[in-house]
């Protein structure tokens, strides 16, 4: 059966991008390792929280696939690559899963052949690692089979800007290739942005997020002066944000979470260093960031200690949010987790609620009902809607508010404690 467009990964990015092809009208295909997940994209039971169980079914009927065998990637005009790049151990590149992939792809690449790589990068993957691997079908760049980068920016969770609305930006080998990858994005998303290389495009992505990183890292650093300094940080980011122009406001918290913040960044410095470059904007932020958690068991720790005479050893402390962002489920490296490993490890006895984590089997912990009278210390890590959090201020135990989630009645209170 010919597909027009193939998507090698079926996470957070290769299912909003089915869906977002799949109602522009174009057969669409999502090949995955993972035999339950496609069983469950065929039975229209969808786990990207984006794309709900009722517009899978519906995209389902209407013809969107799923398998596991990369061999039906022969039928399909495009093959679209939206698969994971994490780090290493060592913080380095961990391109394996793209590239062992790519190798699959390049023993079915066949003349006509657009393949796009979607996941985020350094600036040199796309020529440097995807095109000799492709290369190595005897098939030649330009001549048989056009190649591009062009990153997803979905922010899952949000709705206002989505894979079809976020201008998407493409950068191709060739002229040709960047004319093939617009002309197919351009068929479903409303804006298609072109750029010379696929260097550019790569690089584009990397600096939206070492943007957000350095910029967070920032103002968590200012929120810790602004605790000694006794002025309410949250009152003057909103302060500032009020110039209509030239200041963008950024929140502080207790740490990077996410698949894209805490580990893109590395990709460039890592890079960076084939050039003789050391990337201090990068390393500083990633610092300044990463102590985040430390400085918030500190800050609940001090919360018990005046609020409650107690030490944080044998207090009773409720996590409250686990998931790195809010009204979602999506744990990867969240903060929660080193807050949660970090306060075990200073004898504190913590329990979590979230409404979106049921379990966190690695720290053996299940989420709990929220009965505020039953502990010690609540610390406030993620603010997910649907929680009356003013109303949590005189409950009984003393508020670690790393959100500003209390608001005006958490500043007044002697009882909550702000990042
Ligand atoms: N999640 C985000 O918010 C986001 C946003 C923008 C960009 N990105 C980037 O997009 C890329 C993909 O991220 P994601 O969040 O969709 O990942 P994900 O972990 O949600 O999904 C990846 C999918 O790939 C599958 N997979 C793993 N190895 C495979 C293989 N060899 N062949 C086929 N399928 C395989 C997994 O089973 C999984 O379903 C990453 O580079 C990421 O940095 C992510």
């Amino acid at each position: 059966m010919s597909t027009d467009v193939a998507i090698v990964g079926a996470g957070y990015v290769g299912v909003p991008l089915a869906q977002v092809f799949a109602e522009a009208g174009r057969s669409v295909l999502l090949v995955d390792v993972d035999a339950a997940r496609v069983e469950r994209l065929n039975h229209g039971d969808s786990y990207i929280e984006d794309v709900p169980s009722e517009t899978l079914k519906r995209l389902v009927d209407g013809g969107l696939r799923a398998t596991t065998d990369y061999d039906e990637l022969r039928d399909a005009d495009a093959i679209l690559i939206a698969l994971p790049t994490p780090l290493s151990k060592q913080r380095e590149p961990d391109l394996s899963i793209v590239n062992s992939a790519t190798e699959e792809i390049a023993k079915r690449l066949r003349k006509g052949h657009l393949v796009v790589l979607e996941s985020t990068t350094y600036p040199g993957t796309t020529r440097e690692e995807i095109l000799p691997r492709l290369e190595a079908s005897g098939l030649r760049i330009g001549e048989d089979f056009n190649l591009a980068f062009s990153p997803e920016r979905v922010d899952p969770g949000r709705l206002d800007w989505t894979t079809k609305n976020v201008p998407k930006v493409v950068g191709g080998i060739t002229d040709t290739c960047t004319e093939r990858a617009a002309e197919l994005y351009g068929s479903a998303v409303d804006t298609v942005h072109r750029v010379t290389s696929p260097e550019s495009a790569e690089l584009t992505k990397l600096l939206e997020n070492i943007f957000r990183s350095v910029n967070i890292a920032l103002v968590n650093e200012m929120a810790q002066l602004c605790e000694r300094m006794k002025i309410d940080f949250w009152e003057v980011v909103d302060a500032a944000a009020t110039k209509p122009f030239g200041f963008m406001s950024f929140k502080p918290g207790p740490g990077l979470g996410g698949h894209c913040i805490p580990i893109d960044p590395f990709y460039l410095t890592w890079k960076a260093r084939e050039f003789d470059f050391y990337t201090e904007f990068i390393e500083l932020a990633g610092k300044v960031n990463e102590n985040m958690p430390w400085h918030c068991r500190s800050l609940v720790s001090q919360a018990l200690n005046h609020g409650k005479q107690k030490s944080l050893k044998g207090s009773e402390v409720l996590v409250l949010g686990v998931a790195y962002k809010p009204n979602i489920g999506d744990m990867r490296e969240s903060p929660a987790l080193k807050l949660i490993e970090l306060l075990e490890a200073g004898g504190a006895n913590v329990s979590y609620h979230d409404p979106h984590v049921a379990e966190l089997p690695e720290h053996g912990l299940s989420s709990v009902p929220l009965e505020p009278a039953k502990f010690d210390a609540i610390a406030i890590v993620t603010d997910h809607a649907g929680i009356d959090y003013e109303d949590l201020v005189d409950s009984g135990p003393v508020i670690v508010d790393f959100r500003n989630a209390t608001g005006e009645r958490g500043r007044l209170s002697a009882n909550v404690w702000k990042l």
